[in-house]
């Protein structure tokens, strides 16, 4: 039997998606890559904007002929939209199977048998309190190459005005450290090189488990595992941005100089719309605090422009901060009202689109100005790359990414996928670098 999935969103969706393949597989499903060849289709959805939700119906859309012609097949949606639309995905949509929840992965089995004993159709939208459900019911078998996911938390505790992932995603929950440390550990037996933890605030982490370690000392403890060469996280909340996370960065080997800080904007009374808890100078004070002790390190942002009521003055106060901050790069979005979220109920979405694209390639072209230069600065550099694989252009070459987070493809001579290189960069572009190889020393690089 044969399993077809779609993930949509974030990493922690891929990461799920990993799990429901794991899940599958314990069941007999092998995965294709051959959507006509699938015994069963799922689709991981997101739900952030508006545009990624529309995605998922007309995937939906495209499957319903399939499931014509072949009654056997099995069709289930998960993740977000799942989490959000309930039923109601079931009703609007015949030909779905069954819908699981977000923290419903453990459910796929019994979810599958129901459909194959009688089609019946249920959608498993429960919350649990117990992190439990986290957990792996087949071990992990899955990851290929030298990166990994790890979630270790989920669910967000914020209350951000135009975000749907607290209602989708629950409240804060965290995996039990033990857990999560040995799940590294079991990664690098298997050659992973580099984890990234995952959860929607990492800062959180532990708070809301009694006698649990807290985020900078689950940071020093995975920091020891032999074998590991990089850890990264995301996403860290600018307002939980602790002193003892600024430590961390300046004191644990492991922990690439990259922080994901996403600031949303650059005014501060857009900043209170969005509920966001920290003024633009508070943020910056920060940032700065995080640049003095980890110099040169890797900063990069979300930027929502057209929230409600955003003017020309509050949009240009944006454009300000990004010379101001100088980040590395950034991830820009048009503002989408979602269901239940604060701002959906507030304000009305009155900048107009065409008004949200400009702003939107405004900010494109200030932090393509901003990267470009950053990049060129690099050329001359010696940086340690992470060989991941081909390069998305030339399949014959390979590229890596510095601690950093740039990506670097190398001209020249190939080092080994998965191995760690000295690299000395050679040319730049906005998006990435050139590098060409100077070694992999395994004695020093190597914990
Ligand atoms: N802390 C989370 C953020 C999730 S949403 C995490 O785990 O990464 C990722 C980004 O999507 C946000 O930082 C924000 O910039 C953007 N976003 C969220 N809701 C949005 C909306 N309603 N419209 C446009 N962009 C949105
Ligand atoms: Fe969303 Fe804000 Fe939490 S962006 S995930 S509510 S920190």
């Amino acid at each position: 039997m044969k399993l077809f999935i779609q993930t949509y969103g974030c990493q922690i969706n891929e990461y799920d998606s990993e799990r429901i393949v794991e899940t599958a597989a314990a069941l007999g499903y092998e995965r294709t890559d051959k959507v006509e060849d699938a015994d069963l289709i799922v689709l991981n959805t997101c739900s952030v904007r508006d545009k990624a939700e529309q995605k998922v119906y007309s995937a939906l859309g495209r499957l319903r002929e399939l499931k014509e012609r072949k009654r056997a097949l099995i069709i289930g949606v998960g993740g977000c939209v799942a989490q959000q639309e309930k039923e109601r995905l079931l009703e609007r949509a015949p030909h779905v199977d069954f819908v699981f929840g977000t923290h419903n992965i453990r459910k796929l089995p019994e979810l599958l048998a129901a459909v194959q004993r009688s089609g019946a159709r249920h959608a498993a939208t429960d919350f649990y309190r117990d992190p439990s459900y986290m957990e792996s019911l087949a071990g992990r078998t899955l990851v290929e190459g030298p990166k990994a996911y790890v979630a270790i938390m989920q669910g967000c505790n914020k209350v951000c005005s135009f975000c749907v992932v607290p209602h989708v995603r629950g409240r804060e929950l965290s995996r039990p450290s033990a857990a999560i440390v040995s799940e590294v550990e079991a990664l690098v037996r298997r050659g992973v090189k580099e984890v990234m933890l995952l959860g929607q605030n990492v800062n959180s982490y532990g708070l809301t488990s009694p006698g649990e370690i807290t985020f900078p000392e689950l940071l020093e403890r995975i920091n020891r595992v032999a074998g590991l060469a990089r850890i990264r996280f995301t996403t860290s909340h600018p307002q939980d941005l602790s002193p003892g996370l600024i430590e961390a960065f300046a004191t644990l080997d492991k922990l690439c100089e990259h922080l994901h800080l996403p600031v949303q904007s650059g005014s501060d009374t857009v900043l209170q719309r969005m509920r966001r808890g920290y003024r633009l100078a508070e943020y910056r004070a920060r940032v700065e605090r995080l640049r003095d002790r980890c110099p040169g390190i890797a900063l990069t942002s979300d930027i929502i422009v057209g929230f409600p009521g955003e003017t020309e003055r509050e949009f240009d106060q944006t454009l300000e901060m990004l010379y101001q901050v100088e980040y590395d790069d950034v991830y820009a979005f048009a503002y989408s009202a979602r269901p239940q979220t604060v701002a959906a109920k507030l304000y009305a979405d009155d900048v107009p689109e065409q008004v949200k694209r400009e702003r939107l390639q405004q900010v494109l072209a200030v932090q393509n100005e901003i990267s470009l230069r950053k990049n060129r600065a690099a050329i001359g550099s010696v940086e340690e790359l992470l060989i991941e694989g081909a390069a998305k252009l030339k399949k014959d070459q390979v590229m890596g990414r510095t601690r950093k987070n740039k990506v670097v493809n190398l001209v020249g001579a190939q080092p080994p996928v998965g191995s760690i290189a000295r690299v000395r960069i050679v040319g730049a572009t906005a998006n990435s670098l050139a590098g060409e190889w100077l070694d992999s020393d395994r004695d020093s690089l190597y914990a």
